[in-house]
């Protein structure tokens, strides 16, 4: 059975309400014979407009939505499901309501502003396909706690394999104990690390093994912290993308609503 995910949540449920809405408004559009050049202040226009406001209003709740339903991960897989084809289907919305009138007014920032925002929402999509399990954790709030706390019970059971040890393994993993997630700030950005102390073991180790098969036991702990230790990189590296996606997407957002604001308020005065 294919599990649920954001894409194919409840058998693309959102996908396919996105699809109608498009071809609903489409289909509008395309009757639609107004006896002035489609713009937004046609019926259809303002009918449009309604739902694009709507649709944004909606689109921006989810920030806080998703922070009240940290806990229930179903519901929150089909609001980001939702959110994100649903937010795609704006771009037509949102494009037929211009009815293509694009100029330098703040008519046309709400509409910039509305695209770039969606445009960086596909960039956090694309974290979505690459890293699924780790998004998904961090959007239930879960952190890599759990894989720390096996870091470090690792680190205690190497002090008892390292007793009858030569002394330069000793020293190699007494290196790797102390070997930190990352080494410089700039590594999370790739979530690679040179001279990875416990790889380094993990090698010196391997040598060793081809003449002392005692150590069988030290080089499963030392594969394992590196396991865990990877996981906690790639966790991290997720993490730091994700960061600087929010940082445009989530002031886009509050730009993109100050500048709704402005494009209704100043719609009402002057009509
Ligand atoms: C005008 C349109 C949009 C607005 C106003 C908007 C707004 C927001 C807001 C306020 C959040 C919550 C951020 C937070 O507080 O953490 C969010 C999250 C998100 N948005 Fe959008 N968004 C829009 C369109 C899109 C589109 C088109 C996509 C994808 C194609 C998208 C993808 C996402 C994703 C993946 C998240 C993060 C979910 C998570 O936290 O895991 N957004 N958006």
């Amino acid at each position: 059975m294919i599990q649920d995910n954001l894409f194919n949540y409840k058998n693309f449920l959102y996908l396919r309400w996105s699809v109608c809405l498009i071809l609903v408004v489409s289909l509008a559009y395309s009757l639609d014979q107004p006896k002035i050049v489609a713009n937004g202040g046609t019926w259809l226009g303002y009918t449009l407009g309604t739902i694009g406001a709507a649709l944004i209003l909606w689109l921006i709740w989810f920030g806080v939505r998703k922070r009240q339903y940290a806990s229930t991960t179903g519901q929150l897989r089909g609001w980001v499901s939702a959110h994100v084809y649903l937010g795609l289907a704006l771009v037509v919305v949102g494009t037929l309501h211009t009815g293509f009138q694009i100029g330098w007014n703040v008519h046309s920032l709400a509409y910039v502003l509305m695209m770039a925002t969606i445009v960086s929402g596909l960039w956090g999509l694309v974290l979505y396909v690459r890293y699924p399990r780790e998004m998904s954790d961090t959007l239930n709030r879960k952190d890599p706690k759990a894989i720390v706390e096996d870091i470090e019970t690792l680190d205690k059971e190497v002090l008892r394999l390292l007793k009858s040890c030569p002394e330069h393994v000793t020293k190699a993993v007494n290196l790797s104990s102390e070997q930190l997630i990352f080494n410089q700030l700039s590594e999370r950005r790739s979530g690679l690390v040179k001279n990875c102390a416990t790889e380094k073991a993990i090698e010196l180790i391997e040598k060793e093994l081809a003449r002392d098969d005692s150590l069988a036991d030290l080089y499963k702990n030392q594969v394992e912290r590196l396991k865990n230790l990877r996981q906690l990189r790639r966790y991290y590296k997720m993490r730091y993308w994700l960061d600087l996606w929010l940082a445009f997407h989530v002031p886009l957002s509050v730009g993109l609503l100050a500048a709704l604001t402005a494009h209704i308020v100043s719609v009402f005065y002057y009509w």
